[in-house]
């Protein structure tokens, strides 16, 4: 058996062409009157390492609870699942969901890695692959939520897509179905999606989730400033910006802000030679939503995104759902 991962597509943040996109799409973003950065900055090296220090959080919930469903439901998702799949991990990180996964006997012959964090992706499925090599083992570095191939000879029979740890909430509803869509598109009858989905619960409840007492959450918001410095030469001085995250639930989300603790001005070097955005004091970046969902809510989105046989798990407590459906014929 062979002790090689196969690696496609991977994405090289510093060529030419892909950081001339990323100054732009971040330049649009930054020069908005209401600032915004996109999410996936949070997940360099260190945003990604900081992501896993948050899943270890008293307060942060999502990833135990995620993980206590799995464990309790284990034979049922073993069923739902069957044999020789192939599994589809979006966004993958450290490989770690998968890999308890596959120890608890849930095995697919092949297993797809794909993240955005290509030097953590790689490292973990080197890993992964020493532990089971038995699994054929592919890593896809791409940034799945901006466009998504896979490679042409994966075969289409029984693709599962996993997409645990409520990352589909980083979408508005709208987009999430057009997402979800997008994944119904790239597997047939045989196919399946495994996906957890963080629920509607107690404000109090969320909002210490993602304002931890130890600050690791804000340390991983204010991380993405240092990110963008390293990727555009942008000068966010990191101390000027205060970490701010709260439940709207009038939207049904969690949102991340950096608020500006003074008056102040950040430059970039670009085509032009500089721009420049100024904030005044109290002023916000908006760097993530998280949207929370009802059972049904939910269910309704993957019905009206093309799934089928929609089967749902969750916890005593009601604060996290899995949901198994298969693509409707
Ligand atoms: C990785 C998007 C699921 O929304 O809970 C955790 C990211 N942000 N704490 C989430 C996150 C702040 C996380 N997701």
């Amino acid at each position: 058996m062979s002790s090689e991962v196969r690696l496609h597509q991977i994405l090289d943040w510093d060529s030419p062409q892909q950081n001339a996109r990323l100054r732009r799409e971040l330049a649009a973003g930054l020069l908005q009157a209401k600032a915004s950065i996109a999410p996936k900055f949070f997940y360099d090296r260190l945003g990604s390492r900081l992501f896993e220090a948050i899943t270890e959080l008293p307060e942060y919930y999502p990833t135990r609870t995620e993980a206590a469903i799995f464990s309790e439901h284990l034979p049922a998702i073993r069923q739902a699942l069957g044999q020789g799949f192939t599994l589809i991990d979006l966004g993958c990180g450290s490989c770690g969901k998968a890999g308890r996964l596959f120890h608890a006997g849930v095995l697919p012959s092949r297993y797809v890695a794909v993240d955005i964090s290509v030097d953590f992706m790689r490292d973990s499925l080197q890993q992964l692959k020493r532990e089971l090599p038995a699994i054929e083992m592919i890593g896809i570095g791409i940034d799945f939520t901006h466009e998504f191939e896979l490679p042409d000879d994966l075969p289409l029979k029984r693709r599962v897509f996993f997409y645990p740890g409520s990352s589909i909430g980083n979408f508005s509803p709208p987009d999430a179905g057009r997402f979800l869509r997008g994944l119904a598109d790239r597997m047939d009858a045989s196919g399946g999606l495994l996906i957890g989905v963080d629920l509607i619960k107690a404000s109090a409840l969320l909002d210490a989730a993602y304002d931890d007492a130890l600050g690791v959450t804000a340390a991983f918001n204010r991380n993405l400033l240092r990110h963008v410095n390293v990727r555009i030469d942008a000068d966010f001085d990191l101390r000027d910006w205060q970490h701010v995250a709260f439940y709207n639930a009038t939207d049904a989300r969690i949102e991340m802000h950096l608020e500006a603790r003074r008056a102040l001005t950040v430059n970039w070097p670009d085509a032009a030679g500089r721009s420049l955005r100024q904030f005044v004091a109290g002023e916000r970046i908006h760097t993530e939503n998280s949207y929370k969902y009802s059972p049904e809510g939910f269910t309704a989105l993957l019905a009206s995104a093309g799934f089928s046989d929609i089967r749902m798990w969750t916890d005593p407590r009601g604060w996290f759902a899995l949901f198994f459906a298969r693509r409707a014929e």
